[in-house]
């Protein structure tokens, strides 16, 4: 494992060389059997020093083409919803849980995502990510074992840091190929994406209350005041969330943390954070909330 000081000492280029070190293991993997049917392997790709990984399931047709992820219809509607909170795809880390096209668009087999995940805890080790955005069940299994898509999509939790991701909160959305499929499912991810720069701010400030909390030295992903309370309250038991490996899923959704506004909203001048009294809040779904409304810590739920 990549030692976390290191990591933390890289300047950008080093980042960017060591990330690229990965993707050309990748190139040339023939670690499962999915290497036998691709046509280009997909690493992955996006800034080097961004503070956002958003992880797929695995290359479809256009990606194996391509050798880049999300470049089809699933990853036009993932650029829309980057563009609904003011970010591109560069801003970003966009990789998958198998780098290699599983054939005729099945779902990837446990022992094909076991044999391809040291690439992607190599690249979180280096992209030490604050928050990790899964799209679609096998991506979200990945970091909560006992999640389910339908429940705890929006919902915000801390990720194992033995998945590589060192300190970050893992927000799970459903898969954009789902939301091709289904009008009531592209809903939900429309309000999901708009709670996701809230999430990153909770992200952050809980990674900035940490005693050995490092100087913000990286660039950051920009989020505009207009997106940062997209959510209510945050739950300040987040910051003391205990790291359990494959953070347990929440008895019922209720019990999930809807994404919070944190401290740091009110550094970007946005209004502080509000809360709930919102039913999309109870049900466990991060929400535009009503800014008039105010914070009732009862509504208030933690990360585990
Ligand atoms: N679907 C995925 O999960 N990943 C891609 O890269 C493209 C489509
Ligand atoms: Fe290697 Fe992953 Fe491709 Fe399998 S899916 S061949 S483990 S890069």
């Amino acid at each position: 494992m990549t030692d976390p000081q290191r990591v933390e000492a890289l300047t950008r280029p080093e980042r960017a060389a060591a990330l690229e070190t990965v993707a050309a293991e990748v190139r040339s993997c023939t670690r499962c059997r999915l290497h036998a049917t691709r046509t280009k392997a997909v690493p992955g790709e996006g800034d080097p020093e961004t503070e956002v990984v958003f992880v797929g399931e695995g290359p479809g047709f256009n990606e194996d083409r391509a050798g880049r992820p999300f470049v089809g219809r699933a990853g036009e509607l993932l650029e829309r919803h980057l563009a609904s909170i003011g970010w591109r795809r560069d801003d970003v880390f966009i990789t998958n849980v198998v780098k290699c096209r599983p054939p005729d668009n099945r779902d990837p087999e446990p022992d094909e995502i076991a044999a391809c995940y040291p690439y992607l805890r190599r690249q979180l080790e280096i992209l030490d990510p604050a928050l990790l955005v899964t799209l679609g069940r096998h991506s979200m299994g990945r970091f909560l074992q006992d999640a389910r898509i339908s429940r705890d999509h929006g919902t915000l939790r801390a990720v194992d840091p033995a998945t590589g991701a060192r300190d970050a909160l893992v927000f799970p959305m459903f898969h954009p190929a789902a939301a091709l499929r289904s009008p009531d499912v592209a809903r939900q991810s429309e309000a999901d994406i708009r709670a996701v720069p809230a999430a990153l701010l909770e992200a952050r400030g809980r990674r900035a209350s940490r005693a050995d909390a490092a100087p913000a030295t990286r660039d950051l992903v920009p989020v505009m005041a207009a997106h940062a309370a997209a959510t209510p309250a945050p739950d300040s038991s987040a910051e003391h969330a205990p790291e359990e490996p494959h953070g347990r899923a929440p008895e019922r959704a209720s019990e999930a943390v809807a994404v919070g506004a944190v401290s740091a909203a009110s550094d970007l001048g946005a209004s502080p954070p509000t809360a709930t009294g919102d039913p999309a809040r109870t049900s466990g779904h991060a929400s535009t909330s009503d800014p008039a409304s105010p914070s009732d810590p009862a509504d208030q739920m933690t990360l585990f």
